[in-house]
Parts: C-alpha cells; sequence; structure tokens
C-alpha cells in the first residue's frame, strides 16, 4: 500500500499530514509514502524532513498515479480527480454538506472518498474529528487576531500613568471554537460572556469563568447529534435584541456560531454594528456560511465607521504547523479504522467509516450527505 500527501493550493498554508507522522504510518502498514514536492513547506516542513523520516519526494502526478490512499484537506481540482481511478481512496475534509459539485465530482470518478467533517458527534469519534481540532485553532487565533486590531488593552492595568479597564468580550457561539475562544480571551485578561442556543454550553461557558448570556425559549433538539436546530422567529427577536444590548458594550465580538450544513444564523445585525463602540472588533469565523454578523465580507478585513469586521473562516491556515500535526493525528486516527494488518479494510458496519463516506463506486454511503443530496 502507498499513501499519497498532496500539496494543498489557494492560500492554504496547512498539509494534511506532518513527516513526525511518516514513522506511525509506515507501522500501519504502508511500504511507500510519496509526498508531493513541497507539501509542506508553508507549514515549515520541507522535503527534506519527510526525506528524514522515510518518505519519498515524487512530482504530483507521480503521486495521483502510485498512491493507493491519498490525504488532503481541501477538495482535489477536478484536473486532478480525472487522473484517479475506481480503487483509490482520498481522504480530507471536504464540507460535503455545501459544497455538492464536490461530491458530485468524487461519485463521477469513481474513487472511494472519506469527508472527516461528517464524522458522527461521539466519544470514539473525538480523535479523528477534523472540526473539532480546527475549531480549537481558530477560537484560539480569532481572539489574537480580535487583539491585533483592537485600539486598546485586553487586560485591565493599574500603572502609575492610570487604571485600564479591562477589554470586554462577546462571544457568539459557544461551541469548541467558542469555548476555545473563551479560554483565551480569558487568559489575556478580557472580561468575557457568551451566547449558545444549546442547554448545555451554559454549564461549559461557566466553567470557563465567562458569564452566560441567556435567551429563554431556545429549542434545544437532543435529537440532533449535539448541534444546534434553527430556532423560532419568536426567539430570534428576543435574542437579536439581548445580542443588540451586549454588543453595543463589547470592545470584542466573536462569532462562531453554525448549524451544519446550512447558512450560519445571522446574529449581530448591521444597526447593531452601527451602535457599537468606536474602534470596536468583530471576528467572524461563520464567514464562509454567510457570517453571524450582516456586513461581514468572506475573506476579508472590512471597516463599517469605526468597528472592523474582520470575516475570516480559515484561520487554521494562519497557526499551519500545529494545525497541520493535529490534522494528521486526526488522518491517522481514521485510517486504523479502515486499515486491519496492512490491508485495506472499508467496514461499512463501523459507524464512523459508513458516516464520513462521500463516494464510494459511485454511490453516496452518508445517510446524512444522501439526505441533503436527493431529499426525500
Ligand atoms: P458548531 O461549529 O456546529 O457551532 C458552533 C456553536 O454555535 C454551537 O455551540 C452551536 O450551538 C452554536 N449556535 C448555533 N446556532 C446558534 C444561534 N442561533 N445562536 C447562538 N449560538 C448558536 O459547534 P461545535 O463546535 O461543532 O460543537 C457542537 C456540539 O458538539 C458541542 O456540544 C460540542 O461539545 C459537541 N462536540 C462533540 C464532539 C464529539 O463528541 N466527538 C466533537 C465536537 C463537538
Amino acid at each position: 500500500m502507498t499513501l499519497g500527501i498532496l500539496k494543498e493550493s489557494d492560500g492554504e498554508h496547512r498539509v494534511a499530514v506532518t513527516p513526525d507522522a511518516v514513522p506511525t504510518l509506515m507501522k500501519l502498514g504502508f511500504q511507500k509514502i510519496l509526498v508531493e514536492s513541497g507539501a509542506g513547506d508553508t507549514a515549515f516542513f520541507d522535503d527534506a524532513s519527510y526525506a528524514k523520516q522515510g518518505a519519498q519526494i515524487a512530482d504530483t502526478a507521480t503521486v495521483l498515479k502510485e498512491s493507493n490512499l491519498l490525504v488532503k484537506i481541501h477538495p482535489l481540482p477536478n484536473a486532478a480527480l480525472d487522473k484517479l481511478s475506481a480503487g483509490q481512496i482520498l481522504v480530507g475534509q471536504f464540507n460535503p454538506l455545501l459544497q455538492k459539485e464536490v461530491v458530485d465530482a468524487l461519485l463521477r470518478s469513481g474513487i472511494s472518498a472519506f469527508s472527516l467533517d461528517l464524522a458522527p458527534r461521539t466519544t470514539r469519534a473525538q480523535a479523528l474529528d477534523v472540526l473539532s481540532s480546527m475549531a480549537t485553532v481558530a477560537g484560539y487565533k480569532a481572539v489574537l487576531t480580535a487583539a491585533n486590531h483592537l485600539p486598546t488593552f485586553f487586560p485591565m492595568f493599574m500603572t502609575a500613568a492610570g487604571t485600564i479597564k479591562p477589554a470586554k468580550v462577546l462571544i457568539l457561539g459557544a461551541g469548541v471554537a467558542g469555548l476555545q475562544a473563551i479560554a483565551t480571551a480569558k487568559r489575556l485578561g478580557a472580561v468575557v460572556e457568551a451566547f449558545d442556543v444549546r442547554a448545555a454550553a451554559k454549564e461549559e461557558v461557566l466553567s470557563l469563568g465567562a458569564k452566560f448570556v441567556e435567551v429563554e425559549g431556545a429549542i434545544d433538539d437532543k435529537s440532533a447529534g449535539g448541534y444546534a436546530v434553527e430556532q423560532t422567529e419568536e426567539f430570534k427577536q428576543k435574542q437579536a435584541q439581548l445580542i443588540h444590548d451586549h454588543a453595543v458594550a463589547a470592545d470584542v465580538v466573536i462569532c462562531t456560531a453554525q448549524i451544519p450544513g446550512r447558512k450560519a444564523p445571522l446574529l449581530l445585525r448591521k444597526e447593531t454594528v452601527a451602535a457599537m463602540k468606536s474602534g470596536a472588533v468583530i471576528v467572524d469565523l461563520a464567514a464562509s456560511t454567510g457570517g453571524n454578523c450582516e456586513v461581514t465580507e468572506n475573506g476579508k478585513t472590512i471597516r463599517s465607521g469605526n468597528v472592523a469586521i474582520i470575516g475570516d473562516s480559515n484561520l487554521p491556515a494562519s497557526i499551519p504547523k500545529d494545525a497541520s500535526v493535529m490534522y494528521g493525528k486526526n488522518i491517522i486516527n481514521f485510517l486504523k479504522l479502515i486499515m486491519i494488518k496492512g490491508e485495506l479494510n472499508l467496514n461499512f458496519e463501523d459507524d464512523i467509516v459508513a458516516a464520513t463516506c462521500i463516494a464510494h463506486k459511485g454511490d453516496i454511503v452518508s445517510a446524512r450527505l444522501k439526505q441533503v443530496m436527493q431529499p426525500a
């Protein structure tokens, strides 16, 4: 079995597997590890560091042709996909619920593809949950990015030149990214409050020393696998008012609220942004799915009056070294499920294997993806 590590493109600085993982992959049973030349450069892992661990460096065409299993972060461009054939396997984080054209291309190619962002929210799946590991990176970096843009300090200072008040940070959405943002903002000395629709989030927010902003009457659907669900209009109005009141008092708002496979909930209206403090900063991690803030522009930092709005859903790419290490560990933990003694074993009785499989022999296996692609 040969494993191929492909290079990312379009400003992505991470790489799917780092050199330190090569010996582990060999132990898993791969006889050869092929690395597309330059794959790790932007994550600060040069070709020599892969070669030192026993990998071979090759050009794109060779990696695509000779690898039984290929690892990637973002979807493979169609030109590369055309060079693959049935029997080859591709593993990555392809956001298939929102990128139907990617799924269609994979189905046409005849290869087997697994997208780890579809892993179920179970204890067993945690070790390969790319959404969690990358949300940890994003939540941390969102706060540092806000601090960099803020014209004031985060911590309180009592100096001979007077007392500086601590920054007030409001976090919208207290999932993995939101909780990491709370922890990071607290470490920097800010006063932090957070809001979420899931009742379970309250305890976690409080345990990190932040205040929980509560709106009564949220629909908390236990059958949604730990995810948030769409809320009623009445709830949305109450929520909009409460968020407005807290946002106008905040120096920083970090937006992390998402609903899988749907447009991000709109939580910060333009009227709220207009009423925010001069110099305030909004970091919107939901930018790629429409943003939690009405004025967010995906991939851009803009100003609305005297408020800076940073729309960035790919902050993990800005901590490429550690983010790649974490992503690579997720990949290896997944490969352990589909390899037995060096042989491929695609067991669709395994809930994780079935849930993450977006294409196999021209068909979708993931029940969640089937529902989105072929609604009843
Ligand atoms: P996510 O990325 O899907 O969403 C981020 C947060 O936004 C969530 O907390 C969600 O409740 C919140 N949100 C959605 N709509 C909102 C709205 N209108 N207003 C305010 N907040 C809103 O969430 P993430 O980080 O994936 O976590 C969701 C849950 O899954 C958490 O309970 C987490 O602990 C759990 N989880 C479990 C895992 C496992 O067991 N393998 C792995 C990762 C997360």
